[in-house]
Formats: structure tokens, C-alpha cells, sequence
């Protein structure tokens, strides 16, 4: 099944997603990597996989619809099934909701819906709790509201962002990839 990956930042998510892809253990392939961030580490990471990538920065368009006609283009060129968010940082429009509805899902640092929105992980470490965790969900047009298809729990480790980080990202790795078996279709 072919998709998309949109990603705004280092692409970690991604290339997890592409290696797993790569042992046979996900059912797809990464026609494109979209990114609103040309300057993002993920054009790297895709150009080592050799996957095209579509930087497209908002600033050039008039408007947000103009802004995702052109990525619609993109995805309707590379025939793409379904769009896999992974650390992008920008609420999906109409324009892309309509044409793949039910067929865009997203990763989220916390247990929805605690802690929506940016810097989740930031968020839980300054309500100190001592669980957070990492959801799957598909995509509407709110902010990380949609459908949940998984969710594991992990534990904070007590004041120290960076490790509770570590181990948040090494589970979204691990995560994203099951949820990604059972959904792409
Ligand atoms: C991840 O924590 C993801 O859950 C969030 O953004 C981050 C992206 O990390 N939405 P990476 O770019 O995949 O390394």
C-alpha cells in the first residue's frame, strides 16, 4: 500500500517507520516525504533511503488551501493511499481531510487526551506526573482529537526531560509500527 509521511522535524519516526518497512515487518511503501520545513533533518534521512521528498514551504502560497492543493497534487501523482503523520507540526486542512478521510493518522508523545498540542512531553513534565505515554489516533480536524488505535503507557522519569524523552521516542518507534501493521489496508 503506498503512503505518505509528513514530518516537520528530525524524522526519527520516519525512519523507523522505512526500516521496518524494509525487514518486511510493515505492508507498505513511502512514496513521498512531505515536510512544510525544507531545512528539516527528515530530507536527510529520506534522501539516504532514496525517497522523494516534496518541501513545500507555507510562506510561498497564498493560503492554506492553495498550501495543501499542491501537496494534494503530489499525493495524487504518487497515487498515495494513506498519509502517516510523524512530528508534523501543522493541523491538516480540509483539503486534505476530504480526499482521505479515515486514511490519515498521526503519533502523539502523551496518553490522549492528556497533554494535546505542542511540546507534550514538556507539558508532562511540568504536571510531574509519573506516567505519560504515546497514542496513535486517526486525524480530524481538531488538535490531536481523532479515533485512538493504540496507546502504551511510560513511565516519566522523575525530573529528567532527556531520558523521559529517550524512552518515549524508542516506544513511538515500536508503537507506530504495530499500530501501522494493523491499519494500513
Ligand atoms: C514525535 O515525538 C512525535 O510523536 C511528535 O513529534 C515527534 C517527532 O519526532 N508528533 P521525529 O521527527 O520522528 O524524530
Amino acid at each position: 500500500v503506498s503512503i505518505a509521511v509528513f514530518a516537520s522535524g528530525s524524522g526519527s519516526n520516519f525512519q523507523a517507520i522505512q526500516e521496518a518497512i524494509e525487514r518486511g515487518e510493515i505492508n507498505a511503501k513511502i512514496e513521498l516525504v512531505v515536510t512544510d520545513k525544507p531545512g528539516a533533518y527528515v530530507v536527510e534521512r529520506a534522501k539516504v533511503k532514496n525517497i522523494p521528498v516534496a518541501a513545500l514551504s507555507p510562506k510561498n502560497f497564498d493560503s492554506k488551501v492553495a498550501y495543501e492543493q499542491a501537496i494534494l497534487s503530489k499525493l495524487q501523482e504518487c497515487e498515495v493511499k494513506w498519509i502517516v503523520l510523524a512530528g508534523y507540526m501543522r493541523l491538516i486542512g480540509n483539503t486534505l481531510l476530504d480526499p482521505y478521510a479515515s486514511k490519515i493518522i498521526n503519533i502523539h508523545p502523551s496518553l490522549l487526551p492528556s497533554f494535546p498540542g505542542k511540546d507534550a512531553i514538556g507539558q508532562a513534565m511540568d504536571h510531574r506526573v509519573k506516567v505519560t505515554g504515546v497514542t496513535v489516533h486517526y486525524v480530524d480536524a481538531g488538535m490531536d482529537t481523532g479515533p485512538i488505535i493504540a496507546q502504551r503507557a511510560v513511565t516519566v522519569v522523575d525530573g529528567d526531560r532527556e531520558a523521559t524523552e529517550q524512552a518515549i521516542h524508542a516506544i513511538e518507534h515500536e508503537l507506530y509500527k504495530e499500530a501501522l501493521q494493523k491499519t494500513l489496508t
